[in-house]
């Protein structure tokens, strides 16, 4: 069986780029041809704000979204977020996400597809990937940035240069590593997985 890998359009805004960005990378890893690939949007996922009584790493879980959430987490063996940066950082939508859960991310491989500005991205990549380091989640260097998005979108799709074309597949070549390994650390005894949050930072 291939691992799951879920593209996660992080932008939720109404007439995101992320959605154009987001359907090429999902093209691109269905042609990889290593993953099992679902497009995902966090506008259809439709959190609210944060909303639950108990920290999540309790699992234990108020809310039909969070366990809709949960499940849909669960079921993904690695990540790419298509991310914008916001204020040289990631979407609120992103973190709000993220926050609903913590074991249903841990020991999976997430790269990045970023887009942006000047910086295509890569200052909300940077604060993203620190973040996500307490989710136990393997944030990887291979990463595809895109400068001055919104000229690169044509009649409603976004439009890759060969050069981001191979940095993508580069990218997933180096995700279906780790998602093939990390299995085993997420095997290796659930007990473990319950030991994430030490006293002193949760
Ligand atoms: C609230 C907000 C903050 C932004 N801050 C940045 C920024 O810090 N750096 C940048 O390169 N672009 C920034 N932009 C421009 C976005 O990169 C651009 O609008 C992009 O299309 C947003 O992605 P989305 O359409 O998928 O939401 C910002 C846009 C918004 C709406």
């Amino acid at each position: 069986m291939k691992p799951v890998l879920h593209v996660i359009v992080c932008s939720t805004r109404p007439h995101r780029v992320g959605s154009p960005v987001g359907q090429w990378a999902h093209r691109v890893a269905l042609a990889h041809g290593g993953f099992d690939v679902q497009l995902v949007e966090l506008a259809d996922v439709g959190l609210p704000l944060f909303d639950e009584p108990e920290h999540p790493k309790s699992g234990n879980y108020q809310h039909a979204h969070t366990r809709r959430w949960s499940q849909q987490v669960d079921g993904a063996d690695a990540f790419v977020f298509v991310m914008p940066e916001y204020n040289y950082g990631p979407p609120p939508s992103w973190l709000n996400a993220m926050t609903y859960l913590v074991r249903e991310w841990h020991y999976k491989p997430a790269a990045f597809v970023s887009y942006g500005g000047v910086g295509g991205g890569m200052r909300a990549v940077q604060v993203a990937k620190q973040l996500l380091t307490t989710f136990k989640v393997v944030p990887l260097l291979e990463a595809v940035a895109i400068p001055w998005v919104a000229r690169r979108i044509v009649d409603g799709a976004f439009e890759a240069t060969p050069e981001e074309g191979v940095a993508c597949e580069a990218m997933l070549k180096e995700l279906l590593r780790w998602a093939e390994v990390l299995p085993a650390l997420r095997s290796s005894g659930s007990a473990s997985r319950q030991e994430a949050a030490p006293a002193l930072v949760r």
